[in-house]
């Protein structure tokens, strides 16, 4: 095995938790190295449905040590609300195998507050949909050089004064510019007090982990938040998370050499979603986007919000390969296609009276491309059950074989459900 680096190729929710989850039988840790609870990656075992904010999707596997890197902002409430969560169903959630690094900024109550306040103030088009969890604001403060890491929860002092200074001027924000009570830096410190006292046992260095883990010949499996087009400088800018969310961030955000990423799998769902605000050229606005969104329980795993659904588009997974390199494709959700009778694929956009492929990189300018389709014909079978490349209808291993020879990357893994066991390899 080697070291793999899993990332969402399109606006997230891609199916990374489910891949994640598979791979991490091989792996000897996993690490979740950008973003925070706005991810929401679904693991279903045996029927059973459990959803991961924060902790990487290696948990569920008895052993693995599971890594929160320096690039992730940590809400220490949603945190332990999630290790509670886990426990109760009698996973193992011990520092033993569960360590968060210090550099790991923290995300407090005044982040989230001016997350909503924020997204309250812009008007129609102008809204970003951010989840409201604070991601934002806290990644401002890291850049800012006021933000609060995991590794000052130890220590009460500068907990303290930091946490006045961060206040002294948000509070100018919330009482000037938001019109929001203003907020007692006291009281959050208080309050913060005894879940510093739990988190502190989770504290640690990350990068000697990751050393460690491969020292003993093991692998290391790197867990990506949010899409390649949800990129801090990469995606549809200004509708995009706060972070940076291509391979390359895995290495930076986890503490460890770039040389040590080798296979890098792009997670791809069979269609495109994209949840919030933002420019999609592909979005379906009729019965087929309705058929999809239905089909693919396309509800966040977040928020609840229901996700735009459309058709596959290739400038968006021509631009992921060339940011990402990956050396190939998981296909998920390619069972939610099955029963419609025509299958479309966007291969290039119409931009300012010429054909590109791909995205403009002026602001906002997915917004005013037209899509270039190819038509492929689709299938009626449930594929749900297909363990093989070989199982599938012959039309189902075109449309995969198109996404190959358009993406100029081969497809290693193929997913037809939800489950840990509806995978298979291209074969
Ligand atoms: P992530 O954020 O990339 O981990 O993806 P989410 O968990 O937010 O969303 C993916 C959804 O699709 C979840 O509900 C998964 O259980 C589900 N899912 C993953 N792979 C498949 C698949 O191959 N077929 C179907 N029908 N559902 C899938
Ligand atoms: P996973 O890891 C889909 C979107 C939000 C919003 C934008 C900015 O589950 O794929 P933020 O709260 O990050 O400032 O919101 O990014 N967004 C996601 N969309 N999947 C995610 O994560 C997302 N995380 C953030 O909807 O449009
Ligand atoms: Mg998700």
């Amino acid at each position: 095995m080697s070291n793999i680096v899993v990332f969402g190729s399109q606006w997230g929710d891609e199916g990374k938790g489910k891949i994640v989850d598979m791979l991490a039988q091989e792996s000897a840790a996993i690490v979740r190295f950008q973003g925070g609870n706005n991810a929401g990656h679904t693991l279903v075992v045996a029927g059973e449905k459990c959803i991961l904010h924060l902790i990487p999707s290696g948990i569920l596997h008895p052993g693995k040590v599971c890594l929160i890197g320096n690039g992730v902002v940590l809400d220490p409430e949603v945190f332990l609300h999630e290790i509670d969560k886990l426990a109760a169903k009698g996973v193992d959630v011990s520092p033993a195998r569960l360590m968060i690094s210090k550099k790991t900024h923290v995300i407090l109550s005044y982040h989230r507050a001016l997350d909503v306040a924020r997204e309250a103030l812009r008007s129609g088009g102008t809204k970003i949909g951010t989840t409201g969890r604070g991601i934002g604001p806290c990644y401002e403060d890291k850049m800012h050089r006021c933000g609060i890491r995991a590794g000052d929860l130890a220590n009460p002092e500068l907990l303290r004064e930091k946490i006045a200074r961060a206040l002294e001027e948000k509070n100018v924000l919330f009482k000037g510019l938001y019109g929001c009570e203003v907020m007692d830096a006291e009281q959050i410190y208080r309050e913060l007090l005894p879940i510093a006292e739990r988190i502190r046992p989770y504290l640690g260095d990350v990068s000697s982990a990751i050393q460690a883990a491969t020292a003993g010949g093991g692998t290391v499996l790197f867990e990506g938040a949010q899409g390649t087009h949800l990129d801090i400088d990469h995606g549809t800018y200004p509708f995009v998370t706060s972070s940076t969310t291509v391979s390359g961030n895995a290495a930076s955000g986890s503490g460890c050499s770039p040389r040590m990423l080798e296979r890098i799998i792009a997670i791809v769902k069979a269609y495109t979603t994209r949840v919030g605000g933002g420019p999609f050229p592909t979005e379906l606005f009729d019965a087929t986007g309705d058929y999809l969104q239905e089909k693919g329980g396309e509800f966040g795993a977040t928020t609840g919000r229901k996700r735009r659904c459309g058709w596959l588009d290739m400038v968006v997974l021509r631009e992921s390969a060339r940011l990402n390199g990956p050396t190939e494709l998981a296909v998920t959700k390619l069972d939610v296609l099955s029963g419609l009778k025509e299958l479309k694929i966007c291969v290039a956009y119409e931009y300012q009276g010429q054909t590109v492929q791909y995205p403009p990189q002026e602001e906002n300018g997915m917004a005013f491309v037209t899509p270039v389709y190819e038509t492929l014909p689709g299938w009626e079978e449930d594929i749900t059950a297909c363990t093989s490349f070989a199982d599938l209808p012959e039309n189902a291993r075109k449309y995969l074989v198109r996404m190959e020879q358009l993406s100029g990357v081969p497809i290693g893994l193929v997913s037809v459900g939800p489950d840990r066991a509806q995978t298979f390899g291209r074969g």
